[in-house]
């Protein structure tokens, strides 16, 4: 059976700011989640034909780097766009746009950033990247936040308004295996 890997990207600066969006670059520590990748997707894979799909963020590119299969990057697969918030704290958000914020909470998966998207926006621009994942053998994503939660929430069928607070950790690997209904999951977290 066919193999989706889901993950997002290594921990970033921004991340270690606590800075949304931007194009920074891994962290030590998201380093060493890169160089310790090539193993665990070996150990899993083994000889079975692997391709690499990155956003076209550097955090993402980073992180695959190490790894020996052929790639491509989807502009589809960056970020959800945080517009005028992009680089900025959370903190900095709720002083800057009190009302935006409380909106957010309010209806995270409609909510728009100002100049920028929501998380139905990216469901609809994560369509052809999905056509596609249908159509390939075994694909390793590495995304964002946003991006992976859209992702999990199509193959697990899990309603709209759960996606924008599904938990996707840092430095670790969902492995996904479809099945006539629904997908078996295992995760694999390196110890970075
Ligand atoms: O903080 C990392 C990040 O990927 C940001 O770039 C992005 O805006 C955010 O997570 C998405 O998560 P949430 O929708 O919970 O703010």
């Amino acid at each position: 059976p066919r193999n989706i890997f889901l993950s997002r990207h290594g921990e970033s600066q921004f991340n270690v700011d606590g800075r949304i969006g931007g194009d920074s670059l891994l962290s030590r520590r998201g380093l060493a989640y890169a160089h310790a990748l090539p193993e665990l997707v070996r150990n899993n894979i083994g000889d079975a034909p692997l391709t690499v799909w990155t956003s076209t963020l550097q955090r993402t590119i980073q992180t695959a780097a190490e790894l020996p299969y052929p790639k491509l990057t989807w502009k589809s697969l960056d970020e959800l766009d945080a517009g005028v918030c992009d680089g900025m704290t959370y903190e900095e958000i709720e002083q800057a746009y009190p009302e935006d914020f409380a909106n957010r909470d309010e209806d995270k998966f409609n909510y728009r950033y100002r100049g920028g998207e929501s998380y139905r926006d990216v469901v609809v621009r994560l369509e052809p990247v999905i056509m596609e994942l249908e159509r390939q053998e075994n694909i390793l994503i590495f995304g964002h936040q946003a991006i992976i939660r859209c992702l999990y929430a199509y193959f697990h069928d899990l309603p709209q308004a759960d996606l924008p607070y599904i938990s996707v950790p840092l430095h670790t690997v969902i492995k996904l295996t479809p099945k006539a209904y629904g997908c078996d999951e295992a995760r694999y977290t390196l110890p970075i």
